[in-house]
């Protein structure tokens, strides 16, 4: 079987639950060594880089907070000791706080623009001086379809997520020198716990899946295959881009 991460090191952010999870693991069987960095999660976490040790390579959970300088050099700095360098960044970790828009408390929107915008350039930051130094890397930022789509009740989200499209065009044009490819990964409705409250509510999961071409919630593995696809070398052509995994719902429109 080939292993399209042999050898590789990856630092997956908010990888204790949802995509980041399913990411790291998916990167592990892939036989990278992950650096399952969490927030909240930790059982989950440590039990996950206990299991890709275990079957796969040696892999560690870091706990760091993505929107905090000196949390995320720590985090570089250790992954650097333990493993020698850095090849594969994702920056997963995100939050959603909705809010009618006159409604936004102005500590909800720091917090997110923090951690959904600024912990992925922290990281990125971090990780692509390490990568620069050790001859290039890849990058792959989980944004949201809602880094182009209106979502009302979101929009510190969205401006979040939007930031993070153009994020990672200016880091793909900058770094493409150093051989660093950065990307966005842009799901859907994927079945996660930031998910909670629509999935507890069948109802809801039924409108929801009304508006999804492919007439379903996605699973966080299938969002998973996508980013072994960008962090690795079947992608070495690709950089600056967005991926959609959202079964279409992009591109959804009522019949006029
Ligand atoms: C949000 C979800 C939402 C989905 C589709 C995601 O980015 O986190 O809450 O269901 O977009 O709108």
């Amino acid at each position: 079987m080939v292993k399209e991460l042999d050898g590789k090191v990856a630092i997956v952010t908010g990888a204790g639950s949802g995509i980041g999870h399913a990411i790291a693991q998916t990167f592990g069987t892939a036989g990278a060594s992950v650096v399952v960095n969490y927030f909240g999660f930790e059982a989950e976490a440590r039990a996950l880089a206990t299991e890709l040790t275990a079957c796969c390579a040696r892999s560690i959970a870091l706990r760091a907070d993505v929107s905090d300088a000196a949390a995320v050099n720590d985090m570089v700095q250790r992954t650097v000791k333990e493993f020698g360098t850095i090849d594969v960044l994702v920056n997963n970790a995100g939050i959603e706080s909705p809010a009618p828009i006159l409604d936004v408390a102005e500590d909800s929107w720091d917090r997110q623009l923090d951690i959904d915008l600024k912990g992925a350039f922290l990281c990125a930051q971090a990780c692509g001086r390490v990568m620069r130094d050790h001859g290039g890397g890849t990058i792959v930022n989980i944004s949201s379809i809602h880094e182009d789509e209106t979502f009302p009740g979101f929009t510190a989200y969205c401006a979040a997520k939007g930031g993070l499209r153009m994020l990672m065009r200016n880091a793909a044009l900058e770094l493409a020198a150093y051989k660093i490819r950065v990307n966005n990964i842009a799901p859907g409705a994927i079945a996660t716990p930031i998910n909670l409250q629509t999935l507890q509510d069948p109802a809801k999961v039924k409108e929801l899946s009304r508006i999804i071409p492919l007439a379903r919630m996605g699973k966080p593995e299938e969002v998973a295959q996508v980013a072994l696809f960008l962090a690795s070398d079947l992608s070495s052509y690709v950089t600056g881009s967005t991926y959609y995994v959202d079964g279409g719902m992009v591109r959804f429109a009522e019949p006029l």
